[in-house]
């Protein structure tokens, strides 16, 4: 029988952080003035180690997971991920496993990622232009670095695409260029919504340049068609360039969000398991793990969480900054992942 939750969504889909260290201060993600040196990171004893992340890996295979992502912070930070990935593509059920990565540290680690059995990577790229770049990645890196990285990764075999978070009044003047670069590429290109994740990014609305202000843009220069979707919850809305096979993506989680379709459940490099990354609480699995609870128990524990969750803030969004309700804090994006 398929695990459902209070809104029949299955779990098919399992986001994995390694880590809630970044080598990024993304002011949409980690603002410089918050992820300070003294900002209270992860500690090595806190982090699941690798057998704890394949324990529970293949305990959620066992109750309908069918992809993993590993995400951060930053997940090519963590020693030795390729160890973890030639583990996790072991598990019977596992059908993709991909990453989510700022590409910096991808010419080092491709090949190694590859041989491991990794099959795609995502690389966060907001803009071609140095110094937008580098003041939006809060550390002056240099657009070359990340476009070398995904070169590696091509030239190792991994599938990539480009992900491109769109901030008025910040990288607008980025969509095109940035369009008409990976057009020429065989990487997909989608462009994000900026989202209010965590409490610390000064969200606010008319920073959004919507889904559709990004069509319109590209569509003055570059004529898209719609195309469908290639599986149900694929976040991104799909276009090709008209007159081609080549495709861009728009991922609109708060002009026109997809919580219907959510198959989602993250797990922070602490091993807290969270039904929505814009949750407040998360269930602790770690401590069940290390007090010694067996599989079944696990299993158990994850079945009660899921059939409960009701979780669909994107599509709520709106009514709760209307009414001005009151939420607790929410997870961070960093201690999250994407
Ligand atoms: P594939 O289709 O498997 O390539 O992956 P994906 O579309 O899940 O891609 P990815 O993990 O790169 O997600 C892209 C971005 O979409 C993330 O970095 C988030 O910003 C956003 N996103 C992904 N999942 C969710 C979600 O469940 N809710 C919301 N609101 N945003 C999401
Ligand atoms: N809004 C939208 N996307 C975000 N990401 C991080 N913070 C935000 C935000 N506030 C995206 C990054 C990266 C992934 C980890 O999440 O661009 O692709
Ligand atoms: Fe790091 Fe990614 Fe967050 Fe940027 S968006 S600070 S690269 S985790
Ligand atoms: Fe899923 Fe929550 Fe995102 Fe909605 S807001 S798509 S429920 S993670």
């Amino acid at each position: 029988m398929t695990l459902s939750d209070q809104n029949q969504r299955p779990l098919r889909d399992l986001r994995m952080s390694v880590t809630d260290r970044c080598n990024f201060r993304c002011r949409y993600c980690m603002p410089p003035e918050i992820f300070g040196p003294d900002y209270p990171f992860l500690q090595q004893d806190q982090l699941l180690d690798f057998d704890e992340m394949f324990r529970l890996a293949r305990i959620f295979a066992g109750v309908g997971v069918r992809k993993i992502r590993i995400t951060g912070g930053e997940p090519l930070l963590r020693p030795n991920l390729h160890q973890l990935i030639g583990r996790l593509v072991g598990i019977e059920g596992i059908e993709d496993i991909a990453m989510t990565t700022n590409g910096v540290l991808l010419a080092k680690q491709a090949e190694q990622l590859k041989a491991a059995g990794l099959r795609r990577v995502t690389v966060s790229l907001d803009s071609l232009d140095d110094e937008r770049f580098g003041y939006m990645n809060g550390r002056g890196v240099g657009v070359q670095t990340v476009l070398e990285g995904i070169a590696a990764a091509e030239r190792a075999g991994l599938q990539v695409k480009i992900n491109m978070v769109v901030q008025r009044g910040i990288n607008e003047q980025d969509i095109i260029p940035m369009a008409s670069h990976f057009r020429e590429t065989n990487h997909i290109l989608r462009f994000i919504e900026y989202m209010d994740v965590g409490n610390t990014n000064g969200w606010k609305m008319d920073k959004v340049v919507s889904k559709q202000e990004i069509l319109h843009m590209i569509n003055e220069v570059m004529p898209l068609e719609s195309i469908p979707g290639n599986y149900s919850g694929e976040v991104a809305t799909r276009f090709l360039y008209k007159g081609t096979t080549k495709e861009i993506g728009i991922i609109s989680s708060v002009t026109d969000a997809f919580c219907s379709t959510c198959t989602r459940a993250r797990l922070s490099a602490e091993g807290h398991l969270y039904t929505c990354l814009f949750a407040t609480k998360g269930h602790d699995l770690r401590a069940h793990l290390r007090a010694g609870v067996s599989d079944q128990a696990i299993e158990d524990m994850i079945k009660g969480v899921w059939g409960l969750r009701m979780d669909r803030y994107s599509e709520e969004r709106h009514e709760i900054m209307q009414r001005n309700i009151k939420r607790n804090s929410k997870i961070e994006m960093s201690y999250i992942g994407g």
